[in-house]
């Protein structure tokens, strides 16, 4: 059976649930976090070491200012509010992503909880935000330059947000399309990719159990027979 090292979900369809159950988009970003905690359970549980979270993307930006702030807003919140208790669960969280266009308040926030778990064990939750696979690669290839060291994949991996983490051993999308949307796309070369029709809130721990029963029975070939 193959061993789950790391897990990495595309969070898909917060704003069609919102929409839908309760006539506002940013209901469906609050109820994807109640989804996102008993994921987070079932992570651990699982005895699975990394878990690598969509949060907002580089393209995200797009968006109306005001889904914008409520994201970031609720993301706030929420570390706040569970901070203590990730930590207490001996979770270390991670940011991937550009760091820089975010509020004062959040980048503290975001610093503070990264130097708050940076020695938890259990598991690593690694939050991509205003993340883009195209971006992350562009300057893994720039510090390679700036090193003056070869262009070659173990340098490139080297550089990327993801060095010292696996590759995804499992992709999940949900909201019932089948596109990456400029995530890991370097990472996922060899990962099993599982597209869900569910949204994200209606997302739940059996899902995700019927996903890992799935893969575990898989011949994984990485090019061999
Ligand atoms: C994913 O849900 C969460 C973020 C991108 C922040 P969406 O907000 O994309 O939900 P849909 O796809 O519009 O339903
Ligand atoms: C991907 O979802 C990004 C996150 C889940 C954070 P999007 O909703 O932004 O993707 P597209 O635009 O439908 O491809
Ligand atoms: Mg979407």
């Amino acid at each position: 059976m193959n061993p789950i090292n790391h897990v990495a979900i595309i969070m898909d369809g917060n704003g069609r649930w919102g929409l839908k159950n309760k006539n506002s988009r940013n209901e469906g970003h609050k109820a994807g976090l109640v989804a996102l905690e008993k994921i987070i359970r079932q992570t651990i549980d699982q005895k699975i070491k990394y878990l690598t979270l969509y949060v907002f993307s580089t393209e995200n930006w797009k968006r109306p200012k005001e889904e914008i702030n409520f994201l970031f807003n609720l993301l706030e919140s929420f570390l706040k509010d569970k901070i203590e208790d990730l930590h207490k669960k001996n979770i270390k969280l991670k940011v991937i992503g550009k760091k820089k266009n975010f509020s004062k308040r959040l980048n503290y926030l975001l610093n503070l909880s990264e130097k708050k778990t940076y020695k938890n064990k259990k598991l690593q939750v690694n939050l991509a935000l205003n993340y883009g696979s195209k971006y992350e690669l562009i300057q893994s290839l720039k510090s390679i330059v700036k090193k003056k060291i070869n262009i070659n994949e173990k340098n490139i991996q080297k550089n990327l947000y993801t060095k010292n983490i696996p590759n995804p051993d499992i992709l999940i999308r949900t909201g019932g399309t089948n596109r990456l949307s400029n995530f890991l796309l370097w990472q996922i070369a060899y990962s099993e990719i599982f597209f869900e029709k569910k949204m994200w809130p209606d997302f739940n721990e059996n899902d995700y159990l019927k996903i890992i029963k799935k893969f575990k029975l898989i011949k994984r070939n990485f090019g061999n027979i």
